[in-house]
């Protein structure tokens, strides 16, 4: 994601005076670019709440003495991004079941006893397949790309939303393997070696979870995998998702989608569990689109 953030780095609209009311962050490495402090920014204008949100550049290892110097700020509420979103989890005095399940967490709040994680990386995919882009997931076929973190919540959300069969392939077979262990669905759930993709048939959804396009590196993929009106869907945006999506339309999906909505899906999430109301997330949607080089392809 640091192609896309290094996108806006000219965008004086992204850094706004700080506002006064409580404090929120996004934690994470690297970070300086990190669109979240934007998204939050709009979110609280819509809103008509004050609040201040900061970008904190933190190390692995050390979230808990980030948080803690945070908090004695009077932060109150932080989103944690990558590398850090399983760490969150540990430092958490309690946590949703969803987080849990996945094994990471994207949201922070202070509670008495020290910190809230949730995970509304998973909402905030369903909300952008199913609400903004109208798919029904229930009973799809569908391909999961990857075993890591943004894998492991893709994972769980969909089989929550009531798809009907998972195949998770991955590089390291053996992260598949976990993936699927620690889902404990085996008749819903299966993994495959990614050079098997040919003999597996055709899919509903295919969901790109690994973070090959931000290294431009493209992923070994045979048409055979789409299916008949298929929707193909990067988790990432901008730069990073336009090797698959380019691999997508060319081999016939009917619908290729980059996870930009995700993204703001996600912050929405966070807002509501802050704030206590969920913004519109068009408008900020709107205004990223329009920043973004590469967009979204229907
Ligand atoms: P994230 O939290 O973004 O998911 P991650 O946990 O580092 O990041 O996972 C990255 C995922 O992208 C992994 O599934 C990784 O595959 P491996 O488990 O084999 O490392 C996958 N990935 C990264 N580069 C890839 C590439 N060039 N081809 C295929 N998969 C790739």
């Amino acid at each position: 994601m640091s192609e896309s953030r290094l996108l806006f780095e000219e965008q004086p609209v992204l850094h706004e005076d700080p506002q006064p009311g409580p404090l929120y962050a996004v934690f994470g490495q690297p970070v300086a670019h990190s669109l979240s402090p934007m998204i939050h920014q709009r979110f609280a204008a819509q809103t008509r709440k004050s609040l201040r949100y900061e970008a904190i550049e933190v190390a692995p290892g050390g979230l808990a003495d980030a948080l803690s110097a945070f908090s004695a700020r009077g932060g109150v509420g932080a989103n944690i991004t990558l590398p850090l979103k399983a760490e969150a989890l540990r430092i958490a005095s309690e946590a949703s079941e969803f987080a849990k399940r996945v094994g990471a967490a994207n949201v922070l709040s202070r509670i008495a006893s020290g910190w809230r994680a949730e995970n509304t990386d998973g909402k905030g995919l369903i909300a952008d397949l199913a609400e903004r882009h109208r798919l029904d997931l229930r009973g799809r076929r569908v391909l999961l790309l990857g075993a890591g973190g943004a894998a492991h919540a893709a994972a769980f959300a969909l089989l929550d939303a009531g798809i009907g069969e998972l195949y998770i392939v991955n590089r390291t077979p053996e992260r598949a393997d976990r993936l699927a262990d620690r889902i404990g669905e085996p008749d819903r759930v299966h993994t495959r070696y990614w050079q098997d993709l040919d003999r597996i048939g055709a899919f509903d959804l295919i969901l790109n979870a690994t973070s090959a396009g931000h290294t431009h590196q493209t992923l070994a993929l045979p048409s055979s995998i789409i299916g008949t009106r298929c929707v193909c869907y990067d988790m990432s945006y901008s730069l990073a998702a336009v090797p698959f999506l380019a691999w997508a339309r060319a081999a016939g999906a009917q619908l290729a989608l980059d996870g930009l909505g995700m993204l703001v899906e996600q912050a929405a999430e966070s807002f509501l569990i802050w704030h206590g109301v969920r913004p519109d997330t068009e408008d900020v949607l709107a205004e990223l689109r329009a920043h973004l080089p590469a967009q979204a392809v229907e």
